[in-house]
């Protein structure tokens, strides 16, 4: 839980930064939240269930639609734009295995009616920002267009996303079975092609040439947005343009980005998201809305193969009483140690004074304070370095000041 703490502490520190704010949505909804317009992936991995009342609902898989829905009923009257984040479990039925679990844990961040470009350079930069605050550097921010693959399938929406689907899974028989069925088999071969290509802004020309014309305003889009996430401070070595991210989840529309570490193996995307239409679904007005989501879980395995976590935090003092007679002026020094903010912790067992250093050696304590008669008497303690194995009296007044120092 430390380490899950410290990664999560990094992108609320960051999003905070970045002006969010943050919300909470309930555990569970109504299923038709769901199953509106995050598409048949998600649908299928739903813990669905009626409640007494024969009520439909379902714990959420996701933030997404659920932030959508509140904006839509209380907060759509807030200058916009509105810019929160949330963290927190949610579940889907999953075949689990490593990094990939039936509750998992989500950091999320949504902007909602700020103007398209600025707001998808803000989400990508967020994202981007929490790896590093986390101290991650072997992540790597993966950028595509949703619109430029929609606008190259000649179908209804609903077929685009079949379509979209066999993409996103790599699965080429499927592809080739809905392509056949909509009688544009001859789509399959340039397809394959553009979401193969992966690299600096030079696959976008060779995106362009293979779609022959179409996806032509998401190229531009794709341009500025880089150019955006330069005056950031990005380097182009944060990202890559990559027009096979085409997502698991149905409701996007326009620039879509996935974020992996190399170190999780075959579940070692630690992060996607990108520019959406829900807030329409829901019953409100038609603004641009983004975001992404992170899973705590695969972060906090990739900064721990990076190395990138810091040691958990030790107790700094262990307060030890010499005698029974001694607790009572024990209490008042881990009482005056706490309010100090220093981590502090005493003898609940009323074991021996060099059971008590055992004791404090294997819980990890810096020190122990030594609390005995004639010291105390004189207005002092013993404060042994568990390190070093020295002892020393200092003075009640200068006791905090010495646990600080080392
Ligand atoms: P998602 O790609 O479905 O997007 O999930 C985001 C992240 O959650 C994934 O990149 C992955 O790290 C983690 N994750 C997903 N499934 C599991 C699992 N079974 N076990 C562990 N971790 C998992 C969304 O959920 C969108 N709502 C993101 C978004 C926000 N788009 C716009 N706004």
């Amino acid at each position: 839980m430390a380490r899950r703490r410290q990664v999560e502490a990094a992108f609320v520190r960051t999003a905070e930064a970045f002006g969010f704010r943050e919300v909470s949505t309930p555990t569970f909804e109504s299923l038709e939240l769901f199953t509106a317009k995050s598409g048949p992936g998600i649908v299928r991995e739903l813990y669905a269930f009626k409640d007494q009342g024969g009520r439909d609902l379902a714990l959420r898989p996701e933030f997404t639609a659920s932030i959508l829905r509140f904006f839509v009923s209380d907060l759509r009257s807030l200058p916009k734009p509105v810019k929160v984040y949330s963290t927190g479990n949610v579940f889907r039925y999953e075949e689990p295995q490593k990094g990939r679990y039936r509750e998992f844990f989500q950091l999320n961040a949504e902007i909602i009616g700020g103007a398209a470009l600025p707001s998808d350079a803000e989400a990508v930069a967020l994202a981007i920002r929490t790896m590093r605050a986390i101290g991650l550097t072997q992540v790597r921010a993966r950028i595509g267009h949703i619109g430029m693959l929609r606008s190259f399938l000649p179908f209804s929406p609903a077929d685009q996303t079949l379509v979209l689907h066999a993409l996103d899974k790599r699965n080429v028989p499927m592809l080739e079975a809905e392509l056949a069925r909509l009688g544009r088999m001859e789509l399959a071969g340039p397809l394959q092609d553009v979401i193969r290509l992966a690299g600096d802004a030079s696959v976008l020309e060779e995106a362009k040439e293979i779609l022959g014309g179409a996806g032509g305003e998401a190229f531009v889009y794709l341009h500025a947005l880089s150019e955006q996430l330069y005056h950031y401070g990005m380097p182009a070595t944060d990202y890559a343009f990559d027009m096979g991210v085409v997502r698991g989840l149905d409701y996007y529309t326009g620039m879509v980005f996935e974020i992996d570490s190399p170190n999780l193996g075959a579940e070692k995307q630690v992060g996607g998201g990108g520019a959406y239409t829900l807030a329409e679904v829901f019953g409100g007005e038609p603004v641009p809305q983004t975001g992404f989501a992170l899973g705590l879980d695969r972060l906090v395995m990739a900064a721990e193969a990076e190395g990138a976590l810091a040691p958990a935090a030790r107790l700094d003092a262990y307060v030890i009483p010499i005698g029974e007679a001694m607790r009572g002026k024990a209490l008042e020094i881990l009482a005056s140690l706490r309010a100090a903010g220093l981590r502090a912790d005493v003898d609940l067992v009323g074991r021996g004074p060099s059971k008590n250093l055992d004791y404090a050696n294997a819980i990890g304590a810096r020190h122990a304070v030594l609390v005995g008669e004639r010291e105390a008497k004189g207005g002092a303690v013993a404060v042994r370095d568990m390190g070093s194995g020295n002892q020393e009296q200092v003075s009640l007044e200068s006791l905090v000041a010495r646990l600080r120092s080392s």
